[in-house]
Parts: C-alpha cells; sequence; structure tokens
C-alpha cells in the first residue's frame, strides 16, 4: 500500500458521515478507517475525534485495548508464522529463522520499505497442517524452511 504524503480524509468523511447519529459507531468507524488507511496514524483518530465529538483519549482507550487495531504503518504483505506446539513440534523455529533471514527483519518487525510485517503467533487452528503460516489471507501448510522462503519470494 502507497502511503501519500498527506492523507486524503475524504474516504473516512463518507464513511463518518455513513453513521451520523448512530450510537455504538465508533468501533465500526474504526475498523473502516483502518481498511482505508491500513493502521490508524494520529491524524486520522484526531479526525475521528473531531468529527464524531469523542474525546481523543477515548478514541486512543479503544484502539489500545483491541488487538485489532495497529497504531503503526504494517507491511503490503502479513506474514503470519505459527509457533504454537504442533507448528513447533514440527520445525517452526527453522522457519522463523529463516525468514527472518530473508527479509533482514525479526518477529514482530516490518520491513522499511513498508513491504513485510512478519509476526509469530501461536496456533492458527489448522494444527493438522503444521506447521502453518498465513500470508495475508492465505494459508500455506505443511511448510519446510525452503517452501517458506520460495512462497516469499514468488510475493515480491
Ligand atoms: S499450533 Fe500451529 S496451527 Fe495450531
Amino acid at each position: 500500500m502507497s502511503q501519500p504524503e498527506t492523507l486524503d480524509l475524504a474516504p473516512l468523511d463518507e464513511v463518518i458521515d455513513e453513521f451520523a447519529g448512530k450510537s455504538g459507531a465508533l468501533i465500526p468507524i474504526l475498523q473502516r478507517a483502518q481498511d482505508i488507511f491500513g493502521y490508524l496514524p494520529p491524524e486520522v483518530l484526531k479526525h475521528i475525534a473531531e468529527r464524531t465529538r469523542t474525546p481523543l483519549s477515548q478514541v486512543y482507550g479503544v484502539v489500545t485495548f483491541y488487538a485489532q487495531f495497529y497504531l503503526t504503518r504494517r507491511g503490503k504483505y502479513i506474514i503470519r508464522q505459527c509457533d504454537g506446539t504442533a507448528c513447533h513440534v514440527r520445525g517452526a523455529a527453522k522457519i522463523i529463522d529463516a525468514v527472518e533471514r530473508e527479509l533482514g527483519i525479526r518477529a514482530g518487525e516490518t520491513s522499511p520499505d513498508y513491504k513485510y510485517t512478519f509476526e509469530v503467533v501461536y496456533c492458527l487452528g489448522s494444527c493438522g497442517l503444521s506447521p502453518v503460516a498465513v500470508i495475508n489471507d492465505k494459508v500455506h501448510g505443511r511448510l519446510t524452511p525452503e517452501q517458506m522462503i520460495r512462497t516469499i519470494r514468488e510475493l515480491k
């Protein structure tokens, strides 16, 4: 996702207008804002607070409470490698090492060009396919480090 110098808040205004006068709108507005911008930068949160007449502290309170919201920019590709028990015993640690080497970032980090965010999670609910990773919404099962690197290179 390319990042403009100044954010165009017009699509966000459309969303806020849609929810005008509805109670309980803050979370859906934040979700839609994150869909638009990929994360929730301070400018966006301030705009939402002003337009919905919600104290900014309350907006931050919601965003920091729910794990689904991101305050920092994320990569175009979100790579989640499972290191839960089933995946761990089938070699997930080696995949994690290989991905960190390939991308030059550690788990939990985003590459400087904002192409990749790499995360380690603990059970993706597909233990039968272990070791498993999810790249954006696609599940990759029975992975080896080599397959994982090949898959990542194909994203480029
Ligand atoms: S432990 Fe990895 S999918 Fe369940």
